[in-house]
């Protein structure tokens, strides 16, 4: 039976006080020398992970693929594709990272597969095929698309099928036709891919795209979006109203986490992007959907102080009774962060991370501040890119090789990646940054191995201190465990800020203070954060 338990004391569960990293397989460690990243390279760099106090790893899809959208898109969800290696190297994989005490979790791409998954070739071969209605076929409406919904990486979302005469919708490329998730037979092939790789041991699923799982029965047309700019995706003209977020896709969740708990102690995460009332509907009812629904709001905000603080505390009062908070601050999909708010104030968007009440999710090489990198035209990769050439879309800079070295390739390969390495790579990498004490690897493990071991950071409450156009302040309290605040400068320029409390520096953006009483007023560089122990217990 199910364990419908109700989490009643806060950071009880793993992948609640735990770190997150994101690995972007094809990028973080090539171990056979053909440019692409694989699952004996992520192995050989587990203690990397160790060291920085990283408990959780959640690898990008590393299914067989015909990779149009680099693994997004799916031709077999029970094996692994052969240029990250076989299941026997997955395995050794997932015994590994739990031999260490670690926990791995997979991506899984339930709304689409690839047009070369067996289902869709048969789907696809005759209108009477038993696997028709496993994807989205209409018809033409008065010989024009059945309706006027657009597809994600640009177009329509409907492709006309020559053979069979009808259209099948695709939310994202035409290679990636969306299944039909009101057919319970699909329902059921895809609960037995989930079963599949927890009964081989993994510790939960990264729900792709989530909130486009069930379309609107009536395939009613969306309506345009008052806000779309000309730089915008050609995808936001319109309000996706019909094509995401519809109520029955709750009932699917409630289904997978009920699937989940069989196994005991598993979790999903959900890809969502939605404003935060409709988020956090995502956390079901009585906390019986999605574990964690990603919470984009540091990559969607702009980097202000006053935004991101309202925000936060929208957030913290939106959530369900004991629904647990995360904070994500870069992902394979969006620019890292060192490129958004610069190398300096980098340093203080990983303290906020790594602070707020929450899991946090950490994506490959931000830990070392690698910027975008600049991809020459010829070597441009991604189909969103290249399918919108004119709209600065590219997601190929934020998905470059880690730089581990200052070795030709940076330590990635023996040969050339399948993506540029960044420029900065002789002083950016993970060797030379981890022996200089002020680097930003230096201040992310600090930060991350703190935050392992204070539960007031962990489990504490979250209470607002003080915000202004230039700071964001905040304590993080738990009876008996002590306190913390946090003052981050979120701009370049100085400021003065009067402590209300007295207390040692922990971490500091900059290094120096380190260790010093601090009281009274301060006074804050341009990009700096502090991390601060209170004196005394200081609850609200
Ligand atoms: C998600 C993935 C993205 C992919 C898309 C389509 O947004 O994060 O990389 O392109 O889904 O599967």
């Amino acid at each position: 039976m199910t364990n419908k338990k109700v989490l009643v004391e806060p950071a009880r569960l793993w992948w609640q006080h735990e770190v997150i990293y994101q690995i972007y397989p094809r990028s973080f460690q090539d171990s056979n020398g053909d440019g692409i990243g694989d699952l004996n390279g992520i192995m050989s760099r587990l203690d990397y992970l160790v060291d920085l106090g990283i408990k959780t790893v959640w690898l990008s899809p590393i299914y067989p693929s015909p990779m149009a959208d680099f693994g997004y898109d799916i031709s077999d969800y029970t094996d692994i594709h052969p240029m990250f290696g076989t299941m026997a190297d997955f395995d050794a994989l997932l015994k590994e990272v739990h031999r260490r005490n670690m926990k791995l979790i997979l991506d899984l791409v339930p709304n689409h597969t690839s047009d070369k998954h067996p289902w869709f070739i048969e789907s696809r071969s005759s209108r009477n095929n038993p696997k028709r209605d496993w994807y989205l076929w209409k018809d033409a409406k008065d010989n024009q698309l059945p309706n006027n919904w657009r597809a994600a990486f640009g177009g329509p979302a409907w492709e006309w099928d020559e053979n069979t005469g009808q259209y099948y919708y695709h939310a994202f490329l035409k290679e990636q036709p969306d299944l039909n998730w009101r057919n319970p037979e699909v329902k059921r092939a895809m609960f037995n891919v989930i079963r599949f790789w927890l009964e081989r041991g993994v510790d939960g699923f990264r729900i792709d795209v989530l909130w486009h799982l069930i379309k609107d029965k009536h395939w009613r047309d969306n309506p345009p979006n008052p806000d779309y700019k000309p730089h915008m995706a050609t995808y936001d003209e319109l309000l996706p109203l019909f094509s995401t977020d519809q109520p029955e896709v709750h009932d699917i969740v409630a289904g997978i986490r009920d699937l989940l708990d069989e196994f005991g102690d598993r979790i999903m995460i959900g890809e969502i992007y939605l404003p935060i009332s409709k988020l956090v509907t995502y956390y079901g009812t009585s906390n019986r959907g999605v574990h964690l629904p990603f919470n984009f709001q540091l990559l969607m905000l702009p980097w202000s102080s006053q935004k991101i603080s309202a925000a936060v505390q929208e957030y913290e009062a939106s959530l369900p009774q004991g629904a647990w908070p995360n904070w994500v601050l870069g992902n394979h999909d969006q620019p890292r962060i060192a490129s958004r708010v610069g190398a300096q104030q980098a340093r203080v968007a990983a303290m906020m991370l790594l602070t707020l009440r929450g899991t946090p999710t950490i994506y490959y090489g931000d830990e070392i501040g690698m910027p975008d990198v600049t991809i020459p035209r010829a070597e441009i990769k991604d189909p969103q890119a290249l399918n919108m050439p004119d709209k600065n879309l590219g997601r190929d800079p934020a998905r470059t090789p880690m730089q581990w070295t200052d070795q030709e390739h940076a330590g990635f390969s023996k040969s050339k990646p399948w993506l540029p390495v960044g420029r900065n790579y002789k002083c950016c990498n993970v060797d030379a940054l981890a022996k200089q004490p002020g680097s930003m690897h230096a201040l992310y493990r600090k930060l991350i191995n703190l935050r392992n071991a204070e539960p007031a950071l962990t489990s504490g409450n979250y209470v607002p201190v003080y915000t202004d156009h230039q700071l964001f302040a905040f304590k993080r309290t738990l009876t008996g465990a002590g306190s913390f605040l946090v003052i981050l400068n979120l701009t370049s320029r100085t400021c003065y800020f009067r402590l209300p409390f007295s207390g040692t520096v922990e971490v500091s953006t900059i290094p120096d203070l380190e260790g010093s009483s601090v009281s009274g007023e301060i006074v804050m560089g341009g990009d700096e954060g502090l991390l601060i122990r209170l004196d005394e217990d200081i609850e609200s």
